[in-house]
């Protein structure tokens, strides 16, 4: 998709029609006198078709609410297709609103080959807005066909014209095309079935980002696992006739170091449950998005492949393996050890997911680095606690949480901070071992964080991000087609282009 802005104004409908575009949206708040919108119409459309638009509006009684959207075309001129899109309250007009009404206006005009766009941008910083925009369009008319043998082009959209900004944001229109890229190969990977995105692949993804984009890239297998004494991990793959990968893919800037950053992502690429196996009704079926954090890892390493921001390394790491039933399976009650020398008194199989990131953060602390991110889709308790649209946030260092949170809001995309509430760690007491993998129901995405800190050196700015809810969306939402979301890339690329702070006192 082709984007780009033009400083022209919806007032100036002569120059519009001059654009050629054969859509014309337009955003409106409601209660909104609709005059400049008329006038515009006035110059663009004939009396006659004025006349029958206006009466359009009234019958439909056309009221501006947010998401309400109403099309009219006309033949033979261009645009040949009016598109209103109402925003609601100005009040409440923002990036987040911004994003849904590009999202459904492009899906409104899916059909056509190109779009002129005219919203309301007063209250909004230019740069942020294109950004925002030019995110939405493509990411709303994302499709994925590949696994369909009679696959039709989903959009036919392929310009977009964003009126009312100029060329000076020409960069964050490029940005926002790597953060797409980003976005959707973390969609591909989540939607991917188990048969096709297997560990395998994501280490072949990982090392086709490394040929792409000059990345380093060091790959772990079961071997050299094992010497490293990762028993937690290995003993969640062991059941497994897929071999582990243990993935760690590197970019480092051209300048100076500023900031050393680790970003670690679960990767499931399928979990049955194991001995504890999934019952009917706990989404079995759709246990292959249980690589989401890994997704989202090599996502934003996508777009930070790309993006080459300065001044900060980063170290993507994803321990990837299955979570399945077989022989060779690891029994409920065994005790493995961790690269840490921890036991671990495995007392449920389905809390996997922990077990494979211990030795992963073990390995990423050794990294030294400035701020650890971990993102996992670990925990049901979490999608109960949060729902669809909100992950749970965890983090032992205020600044570096605030700083997350600061940048989803830029990136739309909604974090909840949850407590590290250390007494919870009773739950994880064993008899035998050092700890019980899985602590008591209640609180159950709070035992989970706290199992991983215990992973964490404590001198280590470390931010976990339990994206169990927004992984997926059954119905899709805003920017989101139905099934996966990418959900994470967009604020880890925010959080590294703001230079990956972990204070906010700067
Ligand atoms: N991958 C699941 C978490 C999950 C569940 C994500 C539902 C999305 C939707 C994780 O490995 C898991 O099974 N967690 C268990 C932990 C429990 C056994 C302590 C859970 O949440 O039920
Ligand atoms: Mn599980
Ligand atoms: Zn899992």
């Amino acid at each position: 998709m082709q984007i780009r802005a033009q400083t022209i104004r919806l007032e100036e409908a002569g120059a519009l029609s001059g654009l050629g575009a054969e859509a014309l949206a337009v955003g409106l708040f409601s209660g909104e006198r609709i005059q400049p919108l008329r006038q515009a119409l006035e110059q663009l459309l004939s009396a006659a078709e004025h006349d029958a638009f206006i009466k359009r509006l009234e019958q439909r009684r056309f009221k501006a609410k947010a998401g309400e959207c109403l099309s009219f075309e006309r033949l033979g001129s261009r645009p040949g297709t009016l598109i209103l899109i109402g925003l609601g309250e100005p009040e409440g007009f923002d990036l987040q609103a911004l994003r849904t009404a590009t999202a459904s206006v492009c899906k409104a005009a899916s059909a056509l080959p190109s779009l002129a766009l005219a919203m309301p941008l007063e209250g909004l910083a230019a740069p942020a807005a294109a950004r925002a925009m030019a995110e939405a369009a493509q990411l709303a008319l994302f499709a994925d066909q590949r696994f369909k043998s009679d696959a039709e082009p989903s959009s036919q959209l392929v310009d977009v014209t964003l009126l009312g900004l100029d060329a000076a944001v020409a960069s964050e229109i490029q940005d926002a095309g790597s953060i797409v890229r980003g976005v959707s190969l973390a969609r591909e990977l989540v939607a991917a079935p188990p048969n096709v995105a297997t560990p395998q692949h994501l280490a072949d993804i990982a090392a086709q980002l490394a040929h792409e984009h000059g990345l380093e890239l060091k790959l772990l297998e079961r071997s050299d696992c094992e010497a490293l004494g990762m028993g937690a991990y290995l003993g969640v793959a062991q059941g497994s006739v897929l071999p582990p990968k243990f993935i760690h893919l590197i970019y480092r800037p051209s300048g100076p170091v500023q900031r050393r950053v680790a970003l670690v992502g679960k990767g499931l690429t399928f979990d049955s449950g194991g001995y504890n196996l999934k019952v009917s009704g706990s989404q079995i079926e759709l246990m292959k998005f249980d690589m989401g954090g890994s997704a989202a890892v090599l996502g934003a390493m996508r777009a930070i492949g790309e993006l080459k921001p300065a001044g900060v390394e980063v170290h993507m790491i994803v321990a990837a393996c299955e979570n399945m039933i077989s022989g060779e399976a690891v029994h409920p009650g065994d005790i493995v050890t961790a690269s840490n020398g921890k036991t671990i008194e495995i007392n449920n199989t389905d809390a996997e997911g922990r077990l494979t990131l211990a030795d992963a953060l073990v390995y990423a602390c050794k990294l030294e680095p400035d701020a650890l991110i971990d993102l996992a889709t670990l925990t049901g308790a979490c999608v109960i606690a949060l729902g669809e649209e909100i992950a749970g946030l965890w983090s032992n260092t205020d600044g570096l949480a605030q700083a997350l949170l600061k940048a989803g809001d830029a990136a739309g995309e909604s974090f909840w901070r949850m407590p590290l509430r250390s007494s919870y760690k009773d739950g994880l007491k064993s008899t035998h071992a050092d700890m019980k993998n899985t602590g008591p129901r209640p609180g159950g995405s709070i035992t989970a964080a706290l199992f991983l800190q215990d992973f964490i050196q404590p001198d280590v700015a470390w931010a976990h991000l339990d994206i169990a809810g927004t992984v997926w969306s059954d119905k899709g939402r805003g920017c989101d087609p139905a099934g996966a979301t990418g959900f994470g890339v967009r604020t880890l690329v925010q959080w590294l282009l703001d230079g990956a702070v972990t204070s906010t006192a700067t």
